[in-house]
């Protein structure tokens, strides 16, 4: 039995309380699905500022009456700390997934990205500190590693930040360290690199790259690819995120107060990532034979993204269940029902 099961187990003889914030959006909703699924307490804090009703209703449509009457939902805004204070009160733990993604939009309007991902990262981690949880675990990102030239990438070897979406999530790590040491609070940073599945959102001009190609795929529009795509990432299926959120949050004292990879430590072209997502399609009985049309290389962006997940893998026991092809392929029918109820 793997770690990730033997924890699975326990929590359904053990349940917890667990606040997810972003709650609305598409990895907090994911995790909301899963923990539901554990019979788990769940408390959740959104704004909807990116997330969506539809996404609460549809984990209400997973789970039975029973696991869906232990959450409990706030419309709320982690700039206010109040509201950061009412929603983590009772919470053993904290996953904090609430913030402005998207390089771009950071670029557009850097002050409400900062606004954001920095004080209202801080009013959670003074909420979190004050109610003395088990653990705070958040998300931070791959955008950390900036301009550092090295594949994989360590956690140790950082570069400098290349937009003002990088730099919110590196000061947040640096939050994190300081209250860790400070306040002998226990805190977790998870560096996700792209991460796709079902409810990320295909639309909005900073929708992320599978989604907004499978929506365009779909709808028989043209596919934008920026640069040569030879651009690389280390796409990481939502389910891999749900488990490290949960390894870390029941982690030892020793694997507390770190920043990990959260990724599977492959490296896919953009190229090759059209050609899947065509795959899968056409697997699905969707008949797409487009080609790509490229333009410039976007600013702010990294040309190349693999992780080391050694560190995950040693400290907590972290197996990756799904490369990107079974992740694209497990999407992939969602994408079309979600689609196809929308048009
Ligand atoms: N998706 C990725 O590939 C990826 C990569 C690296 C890091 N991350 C980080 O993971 C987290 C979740 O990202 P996601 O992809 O699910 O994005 P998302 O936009 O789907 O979810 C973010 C959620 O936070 C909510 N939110 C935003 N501002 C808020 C505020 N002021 N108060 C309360 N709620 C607010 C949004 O309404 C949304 O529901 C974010 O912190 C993001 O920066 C995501």
């Amino acid at each position: 039995m793997t770690k990730y099961e033997q924890i699975k187990k326990d929590l359904l003889v053990n349940p917890k309380t667990w606040l997810v914030t972003g709650v609305a959006g598409f990895i907090g909703s994911n995790l909301l699905e899963h923990l539901l699924k554990l019979n788990q307490t769940v408390i959740g804090l959104d704004n909807f500022a990116t997330g969506h009703q539809h996404n609460l209703d549809e984990v209400e449509g997973e789970v039975t009456a029973e696991q869906w009457a232990r959450f409990t939902f706030y419309e709320g805004d982690i700039r206010s700390l109040d509201a950061c204070k009412q929603t983590v009160s009772g919470a053993d733990y904290v996953l904090h997934q609430a913030a402005l993604g998207s390089v771009p939009r950071s670029i557009n309007d850097p002050a409400t990205t900062n606004d954001v991902n920095i004080s209202g990262f801080l009013n959670m981690l003074i909420a979190a500190r004050d109610e003395k949880v088990e653990s705070f675990t958040y998300a931070a990102s791959s955008s950390t590693y900036g301009d550092h030239p090295a594949l994989p990438k360590v956690e140790e070897n950082i570069g400098n930040p290349l937009s003002p979406y990088a730099v919110t999530k590196y000061v947040n790590e640096l939050y994190a360290d300081v209250f860790a040491k400070t306040y002998d609070f226990n805190t977790v940073g998870l560096r996700y690199f792209n991460v796709f599945g079902k409810r990320q959102d295909p639309n909005g001009a900073y929708a992320a790259v599978i989604p907004k190609w499978t929506a365009a795929m779909i709808e028989g529009e043209e596919v934008f690819v920026n640069g040569d795509g030879e651009t690389s990432r280390d796409f990481c299926f939502i389910e891999n995120v749900v488990q490290m959120n949960i390894l870390a949050s029941i982690a030892d004292k020793e694997a507390k107060n770190n920043v990990f990879n959260v990724a599977v430590g492959d490296r896919t072209t953009l190229n090759t990532l059209y050609d899947s997502i065509q795959n899968a399609l056409n697997s699905n009985c969707i008949v797409c034979d487009s080609k790509p049309t490229y333009r410039d290389f976007r600013a702010g962006d990294v040309r190349h993204s693999q992780a080391d997940i050694t560190k995950a893998k040693t400290l907590l026991g972290f197996e990756p269940q799904f490369r990107i092809q079974e992740g694209i392929d497990k999407a992939m029918p969602w994408y079309i029902k979600f689609l196809n109820e929308k048009s």
